[in-house]
């Protein structure tokens, strides 16, 4: 999938050359530690005896096969971490506890220097192995993630620990589609750890003709169609959106189209527009320098909806997926966009700018708008950090969520609850819209500071007209999102497994 090179296979037996095997006991109805046997099942047994080890959710403990009668097949480590009680918890909550012990794992592995690790899958009652393996391996693969490659000392860390390299995993007794769970795992968790290094790297460092690059090496991979607009398509496109955010920049604009085509002929077509705003500095509408650093993030829904594309390469679902990411920066240049200034958009809809630093929906509405037109998708799901407002509302832990068509928005909760990617919907009564009317044009670009959100997704909604659409507000999720084991600090990849998880298994809208 991407190129961080990992062998995940399957082996009937325990042991190998691991240097670390991680086993997850749990605890059963009667507080018994529920363990697969290891090498060092007395030893964990004594300190469970003694309470330094109560196999609660979140313990661990490192133990080590004695030298002698160490077996030759045994591994070096064996990591134990604790499940707890298991018992009543929904097939969600068993996903989130298994990602999160995958991601402590992963640390410790880290510690310890150990890149070929072994994994005893636990037998968790009423809980498919499938799932079981798919949970661990996101969580291991996910917090495993480390974006070092600017580090000067990172040729002498070559030799030292780069990330896990192998995992071997023991099926104990799970049963269920075990190879089917590492697929899905590898697939989802490796594309948002792209997302990830496409929002790590800085605004000189990943432009939008990084995003054109990325997309055509996509297609060629999987054989899909790419498609890069550049400034004279846009012109004729009258795309006066993206265009106006662009023009006080330096770098070209790309408005960047994926298609993958499903091996039937009559499927459904989703359609993902992502924001691919490369640096957000606010145009003349300037905001301010502290923490201004971080809107080299402002691209996060731009490289979620490409990640997606990449497991859609690799996974071929029975749906039309089509991607579209406006991509330029926001820059204040002697030709940029003014406050008071009118621009049009892609269908003629006008904007009065009140803001420069309203920029993202300017550009989301041309490519709603164009995307929509063209190709008549069945649904169209945009994703963008579209507002500070959205992180005074719901923090760094629930995603925002707005729409017209709530079978759709309900598949998104139902696909984020799964992926331990929470969202939280928020109203969109037409009333909204009148925050945005203009004395002078049809609409303004905000809608001042009360419903900052929700004013913004009104703006988007005027582009999307009758097609079922939802949009994903990612602005506080994206990156310093809630602490969690399997997230490292930095850009957390947010929305890649939720959309994966919207795309398998795709069922016509009711
Ligand atoms: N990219 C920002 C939104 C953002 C802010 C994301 C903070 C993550 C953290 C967006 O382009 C923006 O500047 N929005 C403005 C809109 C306002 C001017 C109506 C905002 O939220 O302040
Ligand atoms: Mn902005
Ligand atoms: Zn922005």
């Amino acid at each position: 999938m991407t190129n961080r090179n990992i062998s995940i296979s399957r082996k009937k037996m325990a042991g190998s050359e691991a240097d670390m095997l991680v086993s997850l006991p749990f605890l059963d109805e009667n507080d018994s530690m529920v363990n697969a046997s290891t090498e060092v099942d007395s030893e964990l047994a004594n300190a469970f005896k003694l309470g330094d080890f109560k196999a609660e959710k979140g313990e661990k403990i490192l133990l080590y096969p004695k030298g002698n009668s160490r077996k030759k097949s045994s591994p070096r480590r064996v990591l134990f971490v604790g499940l707890g009680k298991v018992e009543g918890k929904d097939v969600n909550e068993l996903r989130e506890l298994l990602r999160k012990s995958g991601g402590i794992a992963a640390s410790a592995a880290r510690k310890t220097g150990s890149s070929r690790v072994a994994l005893r899958l636990p037998d968790i009652p009423g809980f498919s192995g499938e799932a079981t393996v798919e949970s661990l391996i996101e969580g291991i693969l996910l917090g495993d993630y480390r974006f070092d490659k600017y580090k000067a000392d990172s040729k002498k860390k070559k030799k030292e620990f780069t990330g896990i390299k192998e995992i071997v995993v023991y099926p104990s007794s799970a049963k269920g589609k075990i190879q089917r769970g590492i697929n899905r795992a590898r697939n989802a968790a490796l594309a948002a750890c792209k997302a990830r290094d496409m929002a790590n790297e800085p605004g000189n460092r990943w432009t939008p003709a990084s995003f054109a690059g990325y997309a055509r090496s996509l297609a060629e991979r999987y054989k899909m169609k790419c498609s890069v607009l550049g400034k004279g398509d846009m012109k004729r496109l009258k795309m006066g959106g993206l265009l106006g955010v662009n023009q006080g920049s330096a770098e070209a604009p790309k408005l960047v189209i994926l298609e993958y085509k499903a091996p039937a002929k009559k499927a459904d077509t989703i359609l993902f527009v992502g924001k691919g705003l490369t640096f957000d500095s606010g145009g003349v509408s300037l905001k301010p320098a502290a923490g201004m650093e971080d809107m080299k993030y402002d691209m996060c829904g731009g490289a979620a909806a490409l990640s997606v594309m990449a497991v859609v390469g690799e996974e071929k679902p029975e749906v039309n997926v089509i991607a579209i990411i406006p991509a330029t920066d926001n820059m204040g240049g002697s030709s940029a966009l003014k406050p008071g200034d009118i621009i049009k958009h892609y269908g003629g809809i006008t904007s009065e700018i009140v803001n420069t630093d309203a920029e993202g929906r300017l550009i989301l509405a041309d490519s709603l708008a164009y995307g929509i037109k063209r190709y008549k998708p069945t649904c169209v799901v945009d994703l963008a950090t579209l507002t500070g407002a959205v992180i005074l509302g719901l923090g760094h832990h629930r995603t925002g969520l707005l729409g017209n068509n709530q079978d759709l928005i309900e598949r998104i909760i139902e696909a984020g609850d799964k992926s331990g990617e929470p969202l939280w919907q928020l109203p969109l009564d037409k009333e909204y819209a009148e925050q945005i009317e203009s004395d002078i044009a049809d609409i303004k670009n905000t809608g001042g500071r009360p419903a900052g959100t929700i004013t913004a997704a009104a703006y988007l909604q005027k582009f999307v007209g009758e097609t079922p659409w939802a949009h994903l507000d990612i602005a506080g999720t994206a990156w310093d999102f809630t602490k969690k084991t399997y997230i490292p600090k930095g850009p957390s990849g947010t929305a890649v497994r939720t959309l994966v998880e919207l795309v398998r298994g795709w069922k016509k809208l009711r």
